[in-house]
């Protein structure tokens, strides 16, 4: 990977990095269409695929995350992907290895509560990929906004001269945003689930007739999911955008960011205020 990444680079040709875990679906698909404009005809779109153990925590679901090889390498064809890189976990992380990089108090906040440790995880390996793809350009879904803006301030931080851009989320046709983990709802499950997006719709809808308040957007929705009997909610928060704090009016750009369990899958999903 380290000597098509310097034959890009020589070339002096744009290289586009999508990092995945792979299960690829409609929003990987985006990423990669987006990665692909930008990289232009003459540059390099590169798709990492890599389960990366270190953002799991113990009984979450690495073991059983969906892993469909055949199906995305026919998807990274299809859509013109010139590199697929899919290192194994001794590769990454061989015998020894024991740096990790500390996202400090972006990743203890909303998911970050729940899953302590997982934007260190997601921080170091995203930093290792750019190591090694040496990429121009990462493009990266905004459906995981709490992912992205902690990979934004990480390249700031670190001086790590990569852009890095943001998709927009894809849904399904009933607003449910396009994730690995929604094969594993069952039939009922996934018709609850519609109430996630339709609560965030709600609330936007609130939030456009003049309410600024958090605490009433937030009621607006959890009204909404409150009628689905089977939704856990973790958290549902106003946030800023960009330092991830809770905002008690919208007054600067911000979202409205929750997470919920239905039948024991863990489903994130957030709108923009603005
Ligand atoms: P994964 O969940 O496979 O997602 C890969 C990229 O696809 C992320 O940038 C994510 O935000 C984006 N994505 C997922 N669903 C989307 C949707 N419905 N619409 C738009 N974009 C979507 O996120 C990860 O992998 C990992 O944490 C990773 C960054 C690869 C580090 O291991």
């Amino acid at each position: 990977m380290k000597a098509e990444a310097l034959k890009v680079r020589s070339a002096g040709s744009q290289s586009v990095l999508v990092p995945t875990m792979g299960a690829l679906h409609r929003g990987h698909i985006e990423l990669i269409r987006e990665a692909r404009r930008l990289a232009g005809a003459k540059g390099s779109v590169v798709l990492s695929l890599f389960v990366n153990p270190t953002q799991f925590a113990p009984g979450e679901d690495l073991g059983k995350y969906p892993r469909t090889l055949e199906a995305d390498i026919e998807v990274c064809k299809t859509e013109g992907v010139d590199v697929l890189f899919t290192p194994t976990p001794l590769g990454l992380y061989p015998e020894g290895f024991s740096t990790s990089i500390d996202v400090g108090s972006l990743g203890t906040k909303l998911c970050g509560l729940s899953r302590p440790g997982h934007f260190n995880g997601v921080a170091t390996v995203v930093v290792k990929l750019f190591g090694i793809t040496a990429p121009d350009i990462a493009v990266f879904g905004k459906k995981d906004f709490q992912q992205l803006a902690v990979i934004r301030r990480v390249v700031v931080d670190l001086d790590i001269g990569v852009e890095i851009t943001g998709v927009e989320t894809v849904r399904e046709a009933d607003g449910l945003a396009m994730s690995s983990r929604n094969r594993y709802l069952d039939d009922k499950a996934r018709k609850e689930a519609t109430a996630i997006a339709a609560a965030l719709k709600t609330a936007a809808a609130l939030y456009s007739t003049g309410e600024q308040r958090s605490a009433a957007l937030v009621a607006a929705a959890l009204e909404v999911l409150g009628r689905e009997v089977s939704i856990e909610v973790e958290y549902i928060k106003v946030s800023s955008a960009e330092s991830l704090e809770e905002l008690e009016t919208v007054d600067k750009k911000a979202f409205l960011a929750l997470a919920v369990r239905i039948s024991g899958t863990r489903l994130i999903d957030n709108i923009e205020l603005c």
